[in-house]
């Protein structure tokens, strides 16, 4: 199976909008599954479409560590129809390597869209879930982390990650 290029930022596609899926097909299932298996080899908890460069309301996450096993989860055209309890805590994320930013977000969510059969499927998250849901669904909006914070502290990290970056190559 494929691994799938994760575009970092500031690569365009990580800042502009996904678009709702219309058609669950045979190209969009081998998509899900590139996906699935770019994720777990990266290895992150949730990677969403943008990030291997497509823009499509798609995202997958699994918060699965050493010490707990969770189940795979695939979502498409997510909306968020309930939230509650925010609290900060640190992210990272695979599109901006070696870089974690403080983020406020709902610590308790429920998530309505539709699975990879095309089922409508409603589900209930709280603390790390509810966090990774939000975050793969800031990237289908064409949200980083960056974006996240004040223009202060954004500028601050952005020169900080950009210099980082560009001392690697
Ligand atoms: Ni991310």
């Amino acid at each position: 199976m494929p691994l799938l290029k994760i575009y970092t930022y500031p690569e365009k596609v990580l800042s502009q909008k996904a678009e709702k899926i219309q058609n669950i097909d045979g190209a969009l299932q081998s998509l899900i599954d590139n996906m699935i298996h770019t994720m777990y080899e990266a290895p992150g908890i949730g990677l969403a479409a943008n990030q291997v460069g497509v823009l499509k309301r798609i995202f997958v996450v699994d918060i699965s560590s050493k010490e707990q096993s969770y189940p795979l989860l695939v979502l498409l055209n997510p909306e968020i129809v309930f939230c509650d309890n925010p609290e900060d805590s640190e992210e990272g994320c695979l599109s901006l390597p070696g870089c974690t930013v403080k983020v406020k977000r709902p610590m308790d969510i429920v998530v309505r869209g539709v699975d990879r059969e095309g089922k409508p499927t409603e589900i209930t998250a709280s603390g790390l879930l509810s966090r990774a849901i939000q975050h793969e669904m800031d990237h289908l909006d064409g949200i980083v982390l960056f974006d996240r914070v004040s223009s202060i502290k954004r500028e601050f990290l952005r020169k900080r990650y950009l210099k980082k970056m560009n001392q690697k190559d």
